[in-house]
């Protein structure tokens, strides 16, 4: 089973994207043809989502390259460029660190132009392997006839497609699980109402839609049987980094005894930090809390804090899962354990 679009397309050496911003009113194409359409649409949100973030930058590598192909300094300017478009998903640095390393390997070739374009081809491409993996080691940890809650957008829209924390609701759905989902709203951009709600619908997923703050009563009152989101970035202690409003939801899940799983790749896992304290949490517009949508919902000279993240401490998390596996407390040692097997 696959998804009826592509997140990102790569087509005539240009990339298309869904925009983001627009869902579900209105599906339109964005066409990166430049390093600076690619910092933009990852900057603005056109696309957003740690993997699909880095897959989108790796195409930003690539069209740097074309444009500065004769001068190191400023094909190097322009991938720190890319990677300044957004602090907190460390899948952007991973694949810009990956382009980069390549091309460093291969700037002496007369094909190096191509080789660049066939990395950012596979690293969209293994995104999907891998959130295929992802999904099927979830499976162990869906029991059948679970209602499981899920925080913004962690679908196909979020990554190369079909997703990691939806993707392993997707996967137990088809594995006939007979599941029900909750989608947080997600406050303030709304991610669970405008895209996870989409996702949900195009795949016929029985669910409903909560406005964030409806999530503790239903796990209070015993209706969720477990919660999965995804990450966008991950200390190498366990601690998770994600949408704000996750780390309240673990709290509640810690006092009622309901199963916390952040679903990720290898490549939202920071093996350079100790814990979530190193992560910066970007702040983004005051707009986004005052309005919705174009409705001005609070008045304009009211000051806003506007965090787009924040850390779940590691304690808090059940497990965390991957494509090579789901891995379990003690976090440190398994992280480690991991890093040492398949990053090493
Ligand atoms: O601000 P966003 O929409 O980029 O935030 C996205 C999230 O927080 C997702 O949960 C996370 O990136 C995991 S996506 C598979």
């Amino acid at each position: 089973m696959n998804e009826a679009f592509n997140t990102l397309e790569f087509k005539n050496d240009e990339l298309l994207l869904i925009d983001q911003r627009l869902l579900p009113s209105k599906f339109e194409i964005f066409v990166a043809k430049t390093y600076k359409d690619i910092e933009f649409a990852i900057r603005d949100m056109v696309v957003r989502g740690a993997p699909a973030i880095g897959a989108t930058a790796a195409y930003g590598v690539y069209f740097a390259y074309k444009e500065f192909a004769k001068n190191e300094v400023e094909f190097i300017k322009a991938c720190d460029f890319i990677n300044n478009a957004r602090p907190t998903a460390i899948n952007l640095k991973w694949a810009i660190d990956r382009m980069l390393k390549v091309y460093h390997e291969n700037k002496k070739s007369d094909n190096i132009k191509e080789i660049l374009k066939k990395e950012a081809i596979l690293i969209q491409e293994e995104d999907i392997t891998t959130n295929k993996m992802i999904g099927e080691n979830g499976l162990s940890v869906v029991p059948q006839n679970a209602t499981i809650l899920t925080h913004c957008n962690a679908g196909a829209l979020a990554t190369a497609g079909w997703g990691t924390a939806l993707g392993v609701i997707k996967s137990a759905f088809y594995a006939n699980k007979n599941i029900f989902v909750y989608a947080d709203e997600t406050r303030p951009r709304q991610q669970g109402a405008r895209l996870t709600a989409w996702e949900l619908t195009q795949a016929k997923i029985p669910s409903k839609l909560i406005a964030d703050s409806v999530a503790a009563t239903l796990i209070r009152d015993g209706k969720i049987d477990l919660v999965v989101l995804g990450a966008d970035r991950i200390a190498t202690n366990g601690d998770v980094c994600n949408k704000i409003g996750t780390f309240s939801l673990s709290v509640i899940c810690k006092q009622y005894g309901v199963p916390f799983y952040s679903a990720a790749p290898l490549s939202t896992i920071d093996f350079t930090i100790d814990d979530g304290s190193q992560i910066p949490i970007e702040e983004r517009d005051k707009d986004e809390v005052r309005f919705v949508g174009e409705t001005q919902v609070a008045p304009l000279d009211m000051d806003v804090y506007n965090p787009a993240f924040d850390v779940t401490p590691h304690q808090n998390v059940t497990a965390i899962i991957t494509e090579k596996g789901v891995i379990y407390p003690p976090f440190k040692e398994n992280i480690a354990k991991l890093k040492k097997q398949f990053i090493d």
